[in-house]
């Protein structure tokens, strides 16, 4: 595997977190808990770009990239290695969203999708999954329908099993919402749509775990999985991938397709064989250099010991917030992720989001048009989202919790 790290990864397993911090210029100025938003990257990841850019300004974008070939394709690799599957598999992307939308593409044209299909998505997917669906359902008349959740609230898989007949013909879930700290379990979805026998597209929304949690292709079985570069995996904006299965490369062509797709002969066009023909030609490849970078640096951290960090700063989080005055943790499932999610029983989560900003604590607002089931089921109308990564700190986790008790301890 090509590496691209412009400086040493701290060596896998063992988190020192000054390192990390060290490692992370922004620690200087934020206290940044909006990582599930967009993280700090290491500044590795900022110099990769750098450095590509200036070779592009240097001798031309086309001689930099045909100079930065092996490190370009080594990304594939690495983001390959984060998901124990094969970089053929691996589609270099701009986003989560457009990793999602062109295998969805791909499978509504080739099924030529209509009034007899069934679209099922988890009841807290993100808006960018669901429309798509839901723009399906209008002009074309599919039906769409949402799995249930199970007692702890997440995705639930039997329901799901019982819910599978010949006409279901994508099963749509989150792996971690945008919204919630709950924990789908997406490789018993992806075998209970196996041991169905359904014929049903599987794909699954890593975008919030990637980098966060540790990742199997193999083992979640979906025909999809699509992630962003700039969440939990600490890459350059503008970034995402998508892993498909053997089936999607059998079965699968993205819609429209073009010539880094496919190759324009005399009689038609033959699809490239790889997972490659999902992505377009056009790309910057100082962000894909910026991803490999940050995708680098995660493996190089061991990302069995970044969950167990984040894990527990969350967890911090959490405790502490349940101890405040009428605040109400609203994560749900039993196993959670790095995603802290909380509300008021009087104060609007906006007010609380601004005051905390101020105090220069970076934490996020969610609101009902990301995931318009997930809020309108739980009669919620914004959540405060606190979002740790591994180099975040203890003391960092108290201060937002000392930030919130004395919001809500000033008078209104
Ligand atoms: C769960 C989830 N899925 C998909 C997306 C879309 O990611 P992107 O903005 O990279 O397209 C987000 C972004 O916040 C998300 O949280």
């Amino acid at each position: 595997m090509a590496s691209h790290q412009q400086t040493p990864a701290p060596a896998s397993g063992t988190l020192d977190v000054a390192a990390l911090r060290a490692d992370t210029p922004g620690c200087r100025n934020v206290v940044h808990l909006n990582n599930a938003g967009s993280a700090l990257p290491p500044a590795s990841v900022t110099q990769a770009q750098v450095d590509h850019l200036r070779l592009e300004e240097a001798i031309g974008g086309y001689e930099a990239h045909a100079r930065a070939a092996d490190r370009i394709e080594g990304t594939r690799a690495s983001i390959a290695s984060l998901l124990a599957c094969r970089p053929d598999q691996v589609a270099l992307m701009e986003s989560a969203t457009s990793a999602w939308a062109r295998a969805f593409a791909a499978i509504a044209a080739r099924h030529r999708l209509g009034p007899r299909d069934r679209i099922l998505i988890s009841g807290s997917e993100y808006a960018s999954n669901a429309l798509p669906a839901l723009q399906l359902a209008r002009h074309l008349g599919v039906r769409v329908d949402v799995i249930p959740d199970g007692t702890d609230g997440t995705t639930d898989a039997a329901a799901l099993q019982a819910m599978l007949d010949e006409d279901v013909a994508v099963v749509a879930v989150n792996h971690c919402p945008s919204q919630n700290g709950l924990i789908n379990d997406v490789a018993g979805i992806g075998a209970a749509i196996r041991a169905s026998g359904s014929p049903a597209w599987y794909l699954v929304d890593a975008c919030q775990s990637a980098g966060q949690l540790p990742l199997s292709a193999a083992d979640i079985g979906a025909d999809a999985i699509s992630a962003t570069g700039r969440k939990f995996l600490r890459g350059a904006r503008g970034t995402g991938f998508l892993a498909v299965s053997d089936r999607a490369l059998a079965e699968l062509e993205p819609f429209p397709i073009d010539l880094n797709g496919a190759t324009w002969e005399p009689d038609g066009y033959a699809v490239e064989p790889s997972a490659r023909r999902f992505e377009q030609w056009e790309k910057s490849y100082a962000a894909i250099l910026g991803l490999g970078a940050a995708v680098d640096y995660a493996l190089g951290c061991g990302i069995e010991a970044l969950a167990q960090r984040i894990d527990a700063l969350a967890a911090r989080a959490r405790s502490g917030l349940e101890q405040i005055d009428g605040v109400r943790v609203r994560d749900r499932g039993i196993r959670r992720s790095g995603i802290v999610t909380f509300d008021h029983v009087s104060v609007p989560a906006e007010q609380l989001v601004t005051g905390i900003r101020a105090a220069g604590i970076n934490v996020s607002l969610s609101t009902p048009e990301y995931s318009r089931i997930d809020f309108d089921q739980h009669q919620v109308t914004g959540l405060v989202r606190v979002s740790p990564h591994a180099y975040n700190t203890e003391q960092e986790i108290d201060t937002l919790l000392s930030r919130v008790s004395d919001l809500l301890a000033m008078p209104s």
